[in-house]
């Protein structure tokens, strides 16, 4: 029989849009939220789907709460584990580090084990580089709320729906 299980969305917010934005995944797709600052490795081991959002800060670097977190994903065996990366970033004014911060979640999940799913194509955001895109394509959904809020509902509700089928 096949187990059924929640989705884990994890979030790490420096001034609230990767929070805002993990809210409004939570109510398309359900499962669980935390923030990153109040989860430990043992409930992060007990989800088999997770969600990890983050934004990128200083020059391509990974949030703060997530990257005092990073040592503690070391600690958790993502074998069978299928993990979604969320990147909030600003194309408009780091355009050539735009959301760099996924990479480094991305990598992390694959170097313990995990698999990366819902990978999504580069149109319709404009940029120079990014760490994030591996193979013409986003390792995760890129979402900015500083340049291009008005289509972050529709980005997400078309990621919802990828992830439902690459979870399953
Ligand atoms: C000082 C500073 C550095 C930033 N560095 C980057 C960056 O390197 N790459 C990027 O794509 N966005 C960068 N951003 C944009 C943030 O990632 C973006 O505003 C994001 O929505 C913040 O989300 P949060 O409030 O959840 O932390 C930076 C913003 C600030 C203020």
């Amino acid at each position: 029989m096949k187990r059924v299980m929640p989705v884990g969305i994890v979030y790490g917010s420096s001034t609230g849009n990767t929070r805002d934005v993990a809210v409004k995944l939570h109510a398309i797709l359900g499962g669980d939220l935390h923030d990153v600052t109040e989860i430990d490795a043992e409930t992060i081991g007990r989800y088999d789907r997770l969600v990890f959002a983050t934004s990128t800060w200083g020059a391509g670097d990974l949030q703060d709460d997530w990257e005092a977190f990073l040592p503690t994903l070391d600690a958790i065996d993502f074998a069978g584990k299928r993990v979604g990366i969320l990147g909030l970033g600003d194309q408009e004014h780091y355009p050539d580090i735009f959301a760099d911060a996924m990479a480094i979640l991305a990598d992390k999940v694959e170097e313990r084990g995990g698999r990366i799913v819902g990978l999504t194509a580069t149109d319709g955001y404009t940029y120079e580089r990014s760490r994030a895109v591996r193979k013409g394509r986003f390792l995760g959904l890129a979402v900015d709320e500083d340049s291009q809020s008005g289509r972050t509902d529709e980005r997400l509700h078309g990621w919802a729906e990828q992830l439902r089928r690459e979870f399953a």
